[in-house]
């Protein structure tokens, strides 16, 4: 039963029609998505990625096998139809660009017939992910996906129109190659030419990147590829999209800059939005000790504070030995919340306990008994005491002050937690309200438990802070780097730094990290090969490409700005990859499977 399109030449997408096209034929084509008859007419919404045209059949108009195929059309059919634009007989819908017009069809075409579609395909359904995924080429058709995939498209061709007209080149790298270290698992491919031999996928094009600047080629980006094979979450994918910058000559404020104009070019002509320039900057350190994250939403206060001199001696032993330790005690004043249900404190309590905590103190300010406060701790401390807390949080009546008291780090992952846990449930935050801040001067080097050794915070080729380099030999856990992430609405959506250019600066990188001079050699003996022959002084950054559309079409994962994503398990649960494969295929590849006992 289909038909072909022959002789039929599409003139318009569906909204490209409007009052000023009454009285003209054209000829659209695209996908059925409502059908309703009344008497001897029969309505159609006609759907492709412009949007929404309604085609009126009319009995009168069309020889009665045309009505009757119209009369058959079934949901996501897909139509060619040529009529005569005319004014909306019927209501006019306020919803729709082309809402006070229809298409008289003198001509149909079924060109393609549909099965019913698993999920509705329409704007915010409640479908489940894993269903959407599955038929992702049904889900893609749906208005919301396709508005997401199109505003990618531009960020990706606004971002290549500036960094063009600013000198920049745009280089590929390879994705066989050999393994980066950004911090995660590599994904490996076998070599068939040499046995037992892998290739690993990029996890980012930083060496690359860095050999195009010695090779003298100053500007350098690239929309890159990535591949890390890292635990997902709601932004992160295995394999993911990089605007990879590179430059030569230059300084952090050199790289700050054309990147804030970058943003500021696509925010203004993708959304419309001015980004007042500079954007605000925040030392690594500041940016703990007050938001408790290195990528603070700044949206809305309720900052953290320090309360550590004030209960450092007091008879509460949770806060006092916490201090004694070594650690601190801070809290948050959640406004206006003291009359919280206890179940909600209760859990508050939980949630911070989930993260790691021990406990979390509190003071209900003003709503316990004839307007006293209620508190978890206040029995154990003076009023004196109590009332400096308060003060220190600039407590009013009805307000929740939280307190955990642990070692540093812990502190500020609870607390930093529940602080956005507390402003998405207050509703504080909007997704249109776009505040970007650069953090700077990270720590150079981390301590891992794990491997007992440091580890590169942003990766082994950042350069440390010049006035920190002595520390490198005293005590590395102190050595800051000149490197900076770009943060929005508590996101990470960019980092990068100024790179190591000498050649003994970067063997005592790696001799820091533990690797002897062989394993340096082994693994990047062409970057210090290259440092031999005249390296400039450099420095870039990356953006992640999915967040920075994720925020941008306010979706809430990146999975809704990628075209064909891997689910929380790395799989594709449309192609089903990944998937085995035959035993002639492993012989050739040198690999044999050892299987995993049940
Ligand atoms: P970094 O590792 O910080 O730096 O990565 C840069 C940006 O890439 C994004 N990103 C991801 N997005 C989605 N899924 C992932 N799994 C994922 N991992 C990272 C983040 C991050 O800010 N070579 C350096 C950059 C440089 O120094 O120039 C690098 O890759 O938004
Ligand atoms: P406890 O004496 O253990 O009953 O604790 C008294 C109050 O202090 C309770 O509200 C606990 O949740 C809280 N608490 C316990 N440990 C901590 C901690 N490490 N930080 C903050 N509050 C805590």
């Amino acid at each position: 039963m289909p038909e072909s399109m022959r002789g039929m030449h599409r003139t318009h997408r569906c909204t490209e029609v409007s009052e000023k096209n009454i009285g003209e034929t054209v000829t659209v084509m695209g996908w059925a998505s409502r059908r309703r008859n009344i008497g001897a007419l029969i309505f159609v919404d006609l759907r492709d990625r412009s949007g929404i045209l309604q085609l009126l059949f009319d009995k009168n108009d069309l020889s009665k096998e045309d009505f009757d195929k119209a009369y058959g059309i079934r949901n996501e059919y897909v139509l060619a139809a040529t009529g005569v634009i005319e004014r909306r007989s019927a209501a006019v819908n306020e919803n729709l660009a082309t809402g006070s017009i229809e298409l008289r069809v003198k001509e149909l075409r079924v060109l393609a017939e549909s099965d019913t579609p698993p999920f509705p395909i329409e704007e915010d359904i409640n479908t489940r992910e894993e269903l959407r995924l599955q038929y992702r080429f049904l889900d893609l058709r749906r208005p919301d996906m396709q508005r997401n995939l199109i505003m990618r498209s531009k960020i990706a061709n606004l971002t290549r129109q500036f960094m063009v007209n600013e000198g920049f080149i745009e280089v590929e790298t390879p994705l066989l190659t050999k393994s980066t270290p950004e911090g995660a698992r590599d994904y490996l491919v076998p070599s068939r030419v040499h046995p037992g031999c892998f290739y690993a996928l990029p996890q980012s094009p930083q060496l690359f990147k860095q050999l195009l600047m010695v090779a003298g080629y100053d500007r350098y980006f690239q929309i890159a590829r990535c591949f890390r094979d890292e635990d997902l979450r709601a932004d992160r994918q295995p394999d993911f999209t990089q605007i990879d910058i590179e430059c030569s000559f230059v300084d952090e404020e050199d790289v700050m800059n054309i990147n804030e104009r970058l943003l500021a070019h696509v925010f203004k002509e993708a959304l419309g939005i001015d980004i007042p320039l500079p954007i605000q900057r925040m030392p690594y350190r500041e940016a703990m000790d007050r938001f408790g994250s290195d990528k603070p939403d700044i949206r809305f206060g309720m900052e953290l504070k320090n309360i550590s001199d004030i209960v450092k001696d007091c008879g509460f032993g949770v806060f006092a030995d916490a201090v004694k330790a070594g650690g601190s005690v801070r809290g948050i004043n959640i406004k206006g919340q003291g009359h919280m249900p206890r179940k909600k404190i209760d859990a508050l309590v939980e949630a911070a306990k989930g993260i790691g905590a021990k406990g979390l103190a509190y003071i209900a300010v003003g709503c316990g008994e004839n307007g006293a406060d209620k508190s978890s701790f206040a029995k154990f401390m003076t009023d004196e005491e109590i009332s400096a807390i308060k003060n220190a949080l600039e407590a009013e009546p009805e307000d929740l002050l939280v307190f955990a008291a642990d070692k540093d780090s812990l502190v500020f992952n609870v607390l930093g937690a529940l602080r956005l846990q507390m402003a998405d449930e207050l509703g504080l935050t909007k997704k249109d309200d776009f505040r970007f801040l650069w953090i700077t001067q990270f720590p150079l080097l981390e301590w891992s438990e794990e491997e007992g050794r440091y580890t590169a915070m942003h990766h082994p080729f950042t350069m440390p802070m010049e006035e920190d380099i002595p520390l490198l030999d005293t005590d590395p856990g102190k050595v800051r780097a000149r490197a900076y992430d770009i943060t929005l609405n508590g996101n990470e959506i960019g980092g990068g730094s100024i790179r190591i250019h000498q050649s003994d600066l970067q063997e005592k990188m790696f001799e820091v990290l533990g690797f002897t001079k062989e394993q340096a050699h082994d693994r990047f003996g062409f970057l210090l090969d290259a440092f031999r022959y005249g390296v400039p002084p450099h420095g870039g950054l990356a953006y992640g490409l999915d967040r920075v559309a994720m925020l941008m079409c306010k979706a809430d994962s990146i999975r809704d700005v990628i075209a064909f994503p891997k689910n929380k398990d790395a799989s594709c649960l449309m192609t089903n990859a990944p998937d085995r494969v035959d035993k002639g295929q492993l012989r050739e590849l040198h690999l044999s499977v050892v299987e995993e006992e049940a």
